[in-house]
């Protein structure tokens, strides 16, 4: 009996700091200053909008003015007292030394960054064999430079503060996942973020992918270590699954695409 409760007291005392450890702490956004690139349009304007409710101020840069203008309408209805909304207009793919002037800019009037978001960015929807050479350059420019950029125009200041976040907004979305309503995953993004979580993901087929690439990411919670370590193997069964029906589905249309031209011929 003296056995069994003190192995039970040395395993909830270990359990007690295991959860401790993989605890995060929740930051606030009240008073704070938040910059969202791409935050006219889709999940960089509900970012916007669900950062200013949190209390922040807020800064939406993009490239068309028109839209920005529009976007600033509709988030200063959500901001709090004492907080605002700036908008820069710059193209953030281009120049290094454009971003940097528009974060300087942004400082200025709102502040220290203390949130980076970057959700400017656009894709070429067409079939891989569809797409020209030129899409290429053309994508990793507005998606890879307009985040690599704004993060380095802003780290050294955060580096100061200490205090800074740059939610891993890269992670969260899968489009095996499907399409979810933008304000669903701005919500899980910067709640995710104030959490100090390292990986947010929308819905089931989010959080399996989330599992099975951990790897050497960080883990935010033990109820998120315990699953990875538990679910992995089954998990990678579970993909083997889905990328079969991914092959089933390229087949079907490839087959249906040859009837067509067999027709037509
Ligand atoms: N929605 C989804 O379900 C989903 C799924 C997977 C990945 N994503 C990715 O998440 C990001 C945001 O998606 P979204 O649906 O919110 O797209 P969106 O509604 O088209 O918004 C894109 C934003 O980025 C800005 N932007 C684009 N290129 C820019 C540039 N070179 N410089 C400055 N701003 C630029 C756009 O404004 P201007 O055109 O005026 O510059 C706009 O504000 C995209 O990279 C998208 O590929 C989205």
């Amino acid at each position: 009996m003296f056995w069994l409760i003190l192995f039970s007291s040395v395993f909830v005392f270990g359990l007690a700091i295991l959860a401790k450890t993989f605890a995060s702490k929740t930051a606030k956004l009240d008073g704070r200053h938040v910059v969202i690139t791409g935050g006219s349009s889709g999940i960089g304007k509900s970012m916007a909008i669900q950062a200013a409710q949190m209390g922040a101020s807020v800064t939406i840069m993009a490239r068309n003015k028109e839209k920005l203008d529009e976007a600033r309408t509709e988030i200063q209805g959500h901001l709090k007292a004492n907080m605002k909304v700036e908008t820069i207009s710059v193209d953030l793919s281009t120049s290094y030394d454009a971003v940097k002037s528009a974060m300087q800019q942004a400082e200025g009037k709102c502040g220290p960054v203390f949130m980076l978001v970057n959700s400017a960015g656009s894709s070429v929807s067409e079939a891989f064999v569809d797409l020209k050479p030129a899409d290429f350059p053309k994508m990793m420019e507005m998606n890879y430079y307009s985040a690599v950029y704004a993060t380095k125009a802003v780290v050294d200041s955060m580096v100061g503060q200490q205090a800074g976040r740059i939610p891993k907004e890269t992670v969260l979305i899968s489009e095996t996942a499907g399409l979810f309503k933008a304000d669903e995953v701005a919500r899980t993004i910067l709640t995710d973020s104030l959490h100090g979580k390292f990986m947010s993901y929308v819905g089931l087929d989010g959080w399996m992918l989330a599992s099975i690439t951990a790897g050497m990411s960080q883990a935010s919670s033990l109820v998120e270590v315990i699953t990875q370590v538990l679910l992995m193997g089954i998990l990678r069964l579970v993909g083997l699954f889905y990328l079969s029906s991914f092959d089933k589905i390229v087949l079907r249309c490839k087959q249906e695409k040859d009837a067509g031209k067999q027709k037509s011929s």
